[in-house]
């Protein structure tokens, strides 16, 4: 929890003022958040400019396999765009402040979008592995809250509205975008558990009574914490695996991040052209 409004503030403050300094620009237009496996969309920002996390003042260094830890910043089309390849999860032992930091930086660095994307479990029956779900709704009731502790007002209320995090208007687009491209997407609530354990049959058949069409250990925080910058929010999960009681596989990691990187392929080309024809 943040202890000390002012001194989190300042490592905020002083994070986004050297990522403006090192990549030269001013304001951005989109933030990314680049979930296991989805690491291609790098490649589609034109001369990027990588910065290590452990060269950014009070940034947070990332300990999962697949996560390599870097901002990666550049144009996408005309927007100007900061991605986060690595992120924080809560599982890791990192506090909810820590977890959030990110989104922090971006919501001073001026993003008027958060793309979010990540890897989670099936648990609607229609879905196949493979498969790509946007978010439109999350149930975070499984995690601490990352606005539990002292509100910092500059940023956001203290009791902020969550019925508008994913609008429509985004995820419509990115419908069409991939109608366009013959890629068919899901659409569905994702829950945010804390992990690292995989769940229950008894878990799963809990959590699907509670609406919810996938499930995963992201994702969430951040975007309240998104939310309560006013940040509108794009989310995207790659389904990696079936989480059905009585269809659930073994699950490793590795499997995990191989259907993820697959699928991701797709996902790579969406989210490219989204970022390019959105307006904002
Ligand atoms: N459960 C939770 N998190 C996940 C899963 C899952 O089945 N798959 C990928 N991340």
């Amino acid at each position: 929890m943040i202890t000390d409004v002012k001194e989190y503030k300042e490592k905020v403050e002083q994070a986004a003022s050297y990522i403006k300094e090192k990549s030269g620009f001013d304001s951005f237009d989109i933030g990314v958040i680049l979930g296991s496996g989805l690491g291609g969309l790098v490649e589609a920002v034109e001369n990027p400019v990588e910065i290590p996390y452990e060269e950014i003042p009070n940034f947070p260094r990332s300990t999962v396999k697949g996560h390599s830890g870097k901002l990666v910043i550049g144009k996408i089309g005309d927007k100007k765009v900061v991605m986060l390849s690595g992120r924080f999860h809560y599982y890791e032992g990192y506090p909810m402040e820590v977890v959030t930091f990110p989104v922090r930086v971006f919501g001073l660095l001026g993003i008027k979008l958060l793309v979010v994307t990540n890897a989670a479990g099936g648990m609607n029956p229609t879905f196949r592995t493979g498969d790509i779900m946007i978010i439109e709704d999350h149930i975070s009731f499984l995690m601490p809250n990352p606005l539990i502790g002292p509100n910092i007002e500059e940023w956001g209320v203290r009791f902020p509205d969550v019925n508008h995090v994913y609008p429509e208007k985004f995820w419509k687009l990115a419908m069409r975008i991939a109608d366009e491209m013959g890629i068919r997407l899901e659409k569905g609530v994702y829950v945010a558990v804390t992990g690292p354990t995989y769940e229950t049959k008894a878990e799963l058949k809990l959590l699907r009574g509670w609406g919810a069409d996938a499930v995963g250990m992201s994702t969430v925080p951040e975007a309240i914490v998104a939310a309560h910058m006013k940040i509108p929010v794009l989310g995207f999960s790659v389904i990696t695996d079936i989480a059905i009681p009585g269809f659930i596989n073994e699950l490793t990691h590795e499997e995990v991040l191989k259907v993820a990187s697959e699928a991701g392929d797709k996902l790579v080309k969406i989210v490219e052209k989204v970022i390019k024809e959105v307006d904002l």
